[in-house]
């Protein structure tokens, strides 16, 4: 297949998977999307009046939950202005091994859903001391440590301003005290090493993840203003004790009551 032909081949995957949500939810058009990361998820149900809940399986393209955490369930929700949301909580990380396009499919579906604006959140290990537990902080650039691009073929993106600055500053308006950082992604599933997060702190990362760099690429190319905000789950590796995937989960939940007003925030001030 050539580069041609696959991003034909994607485009009507996201095409048959937008088919299905608009069928199934009878919303012609959504107008933001978001992924909900560690900590992030019980914020969908207070973000409106849910239209409907679909299992991911049910929709082309989409797996199930792969990971402890994640509902498995794109949601359909009415926002309090009449703006409907897309919420994918059926995120695909690239460590899962199904490739960059299982990545980017959500981005792709809900552009092909006229999608214009995505939210982006995950749970992150904080690099810079500034960062402690628990805080939200936005994400004001990225690394990609990926390897990998969800770009197909000769698709020359700019990504100067690929964390927008209009929404950034909006969100501070509504959140006062957020602050900014730059998020690095790396393929896991493993945490990384005391010496490489010593390295990308020397490079300018501040937090580190897993997840939303090669989302909010793919929502660039397809003309998505791009809002991304991580939790803080644990301090990355060597700057405090062992990391455990349980702990970063537990924060996560600590944090979620709280995550869930924060989200309504942001959700409720955006331009749609
Ligand atoms: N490293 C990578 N991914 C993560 C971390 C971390 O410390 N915490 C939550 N996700």
């Amino acid at each position: 297949m050539n580069s041609h032909e696959a991003r034909r081949d994607v485009d009507r995957q996201a095409r048959l998977a937008a088919d299905v949500i608009a069928h199934r939810s009878g919303v012609d058009c959504h107008d933001v999307v978001l992924t909900l990361g560690s900590g992030w998820r019980e914020g969908a149900a207070s973000l409106g009046e849910t239209v409907t809940a679909i299992p991911a399986t049910e929709i082309p393209g989409f797996s199930g939950a792969a990971i402890p955490g994640h509902s498995g369930l794109l949601h359909s929700i009415r926002l309090k202005g009449g703006a409907h949301a897309l919420v994918i909580g059926a995120r695909a990380h690239l460590y899962e091994g199904r490739g960059v396009n299982a990545v980017a499919h959500g981005m792709r579906t809900a552009a092909a859903t006229g999608v214009r604006t995505a939210v982006l959140t995950n749970g992150a290990g904080g690099i810079d001391p500034a960062f402690a537990v628990g805080d939200a902080v936005l994400i004001s650039d990225h690394m990609n440590m990926t390897a990998a691009s969800p770009l197909i073929g000769s698709d020359f993106v700019d990504l100067t301003d690929l964390y927008s600055a209009r929404l950034r500053a909006l969100a501070k308006r509504v959140v006062p005290g957020l602050q900014e950082g730059v998020y690095v992604q790396l393929p896991g599933p493993h945490f990384e090493t005391p010496a490489e997060i010593r390295a990308l702190s020397m490079l300018g990362g501040q937090l580190v993840g897993m997840s939303t760099v090669l989302e909010a690429i793919t929502a660039r190319s397809l003309g998505i203003e791009v809002l991304g905000i991580s939790l803080v789950t644990n301090a990355a590796a060597g700057l405090s004790g062992p990391i455990d995937h349980l702990e970063v989960l537990a924060e996560g939940s600590a944090a979620s009551t709280r995550l869930s007003h924060t989200l309504k925030r942001l959700v409720d001030s955006l331009p749609l």
